[in-house]
């Protein structure tokens, strides 16, 4: 779907081709993306992770030709970035989501705002209007339809933003830390579309995040440090290092944190587990373990009593039969 081959990207002139998302503007020169190659798969879920500067914006916006390699190749479906003519049908096929939901608002309106980018590829007008209206209805803005973006929520902005993507039919979602300053509701209501569009219409989906718990729900995990993809893994085979994952400044999802916690307190517990399903059965595990521990152990404490009490029958049937045998020995003197 997305092919990366030894991707070199230096900003020469520190902001020139910066596309205005925040991106950092320190005039200096560096190979900000340094020998870059990997895959991104149709219908793929990939996280690209990596501390601040690693390069992950740099990564994402030549994905979506609005940076162009100083060295190296990028293909889209096939299509090299460097190639004009394909473009907008890059464009088209790969649609980014940024970090600030304020700065993709295009319309006046929310469903204005949905149209614009489908409105651009000369799609027929009744095309357009099925368009807007089940990508609304998908993402769950047809009710907003009608109301200016500027009153939305974060969420609301951002499945906005998704919807306008949607509508030009793409076959790849690519989000810039698009969750990163939203509420718990808005990073859930995001990411549950996200999800439900990569499972449901098989679209791959690029999430660049800092947060682990999104990381842990990708089918894999890049992680890019200097320019490279320093690892390419499944978030399980990932969290299970975990002094890979701190090398690379990252942490782990907060369960695996807390499995580390326990398991460092000497409980048996495996390495590596990332979702709720698994915490829970192994932790059912861990109790019912305990549980067998505890009645084998009641079992040795009775044995033990029983047997102390033996003895101390033995013990007295002995002095009783000793004393017995005094008597009679008394009584025949
Ligand atoms: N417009 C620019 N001009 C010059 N250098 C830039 C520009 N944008 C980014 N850089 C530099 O390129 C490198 C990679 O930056 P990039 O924004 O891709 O990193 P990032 O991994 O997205 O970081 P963050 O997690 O902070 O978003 C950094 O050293 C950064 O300073
Ligand atoms: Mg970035």
């Amino acid at each position: 779907m997305i092919k990366m081959r030894e991707v070199v990207y230096r900003y020469e002139y520190g902001g020139e081709q910066d596309a205005g998302d925040g991106g950092l503007d320190r005039g200096e020169r560096a190979n900000a993306v340094d020998g870059a190659t990997f895959e991104v798969r149709s219908g793929e879920f990939v996280a690209l992770l990596g501390r601040n500067g690693s390069g992950k914006s740099t990564v994402a916006k030549l994905m979506n030709a609005l940076l162009l390699p100083t060295s190296g190749v990028v293909l889209v479906k096939g299509m090299d970035t460097c190639a004009e003519e394909t473009l907008w049908e890059i464009r088209r096929v790969s649609g980014m989501v940024f970090q600030n939901p304020d700065n993709q608002i295009v319309g006046t309106t929310v469903e204005e705002d949905v149209a614009f980018g489908v409105e651009n590829l000369g799609v027929p007008p009744d095309e357009i209007r099925a368009r807007i209206d089940s990508t609304m209805s998908e993402t769950g803005v047809m009710e907003l339809a009608e109301r200016p973006p500027y009153q939305l929520s974060g969420g609301q902005k951002q499945r906005v933003a998704i919807a306008g993507i949607l509508a030009m039919r793409p076959e790849c979602i690519i989000l810039d830390e698009a969750t990163s300053m939203l509420d718990p509701d808005g990073r859930s209501e995001v990411l549950g579309l996200v999800r439900a569009l990569n499972k449901g219409a098989g679209i791959a989906v690029v999430l660049i995040t800092h947060n682990m718990d999104e990381a842990a729900l990708a089918d894999r995990v890049f992680v890019v440090e200097e320019g490279k993809i320093a690892m390419a893994r499944t978030p399980r085979e990932l969290f299970s290092d975990l002094g890979a994952v701190r090398r690379a400044g990252l942490s782990a999802p907060q369960l695996t944190e807390l499995f580390e916690i326990l398991r460092a307190r000497g409980h048996d517990l495996p390495r590596g587990v990332i979702d709720a399903d698994e915490a829970c059965s192994a932790l059912a595990a861990l109790a019912r373990r305990a549980a067998s521990q505890r009645v084998a152990a009641q079992g040795v404490a009775q044995g033990a009593v029983q047997g102390a009490a033996q003895v101390a029958a033995q013990g007295a049937a002995q002095v009783a039969a000793q004393g017995a045998a005094q008597v009679a020995a008394q009584g025949a003197r």
